[in-house]
């Protein structure tokens, strides 16, 4: 093996040892997934119960819980749909449960509820897409 050689082949490893974890970070966590809708449908019940009797804190909590989840798996591709449109609607309902977490310091169950309703629409959304 000559000089050239080896330096072709250091570069190619450098090149590989950078690009496979990058593409590692957006492969498809299907356990994962699974596991943040599970939490996201019993969520939705408790922050709902939280808003209807007036318990903000449990409230902002369920909708920061929503934020946590669903910002994790903004990071996959999905197996079907687009990564452009997964990115949009998990980016939507990232912000819109984070402007859910605001209602509740304002002590508003009215809005919160309104914000719900926008969650459970960007779920109709999304299922729709790549469920
Ligand atoms: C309030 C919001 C949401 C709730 C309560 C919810 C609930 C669920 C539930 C219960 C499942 C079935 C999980 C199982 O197999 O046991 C599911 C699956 C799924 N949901 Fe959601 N979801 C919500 C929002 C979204 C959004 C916004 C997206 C996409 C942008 C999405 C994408 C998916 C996908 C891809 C699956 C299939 C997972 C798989 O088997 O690979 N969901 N969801």
């Amino acid at each position: 093996m000559t000089r050239k050689h080896v330096s072709v082949l250091l570069v190619l490893a450098l090149a590989a040892a950078f690009v496979v974890p990058l593409a590692a970070q957006t492969t498809y966590d299907r356990a994962v997934v699974v596991q943040v809708m599970r939490d996201n449908a019993s969520t939705l019940g408790q922050v709902r119960t939280a808003l209807n009797k007036g318990d903000f804190f449990a409230a902002a909590s369920g909708f920061w819980k929503f934020a946590e989840g669903m910002n994790r798996i903004m990071q996959f591709t999905p197996p079907k749909g687009s990564k452009t449109e997964w990115d949009r609607i998990l980016g939507e309902f990232v912000s819109t449960a984070l402007r859910g977490v605001g209602t509740a310091g304002e002590k508003d169950a009215a809005k919160g509820l309104a914000i719900l309703a926008e969650l459970q629409r960007l779920n109709q959304a999304g299922h729709a897409m790549f469920r």
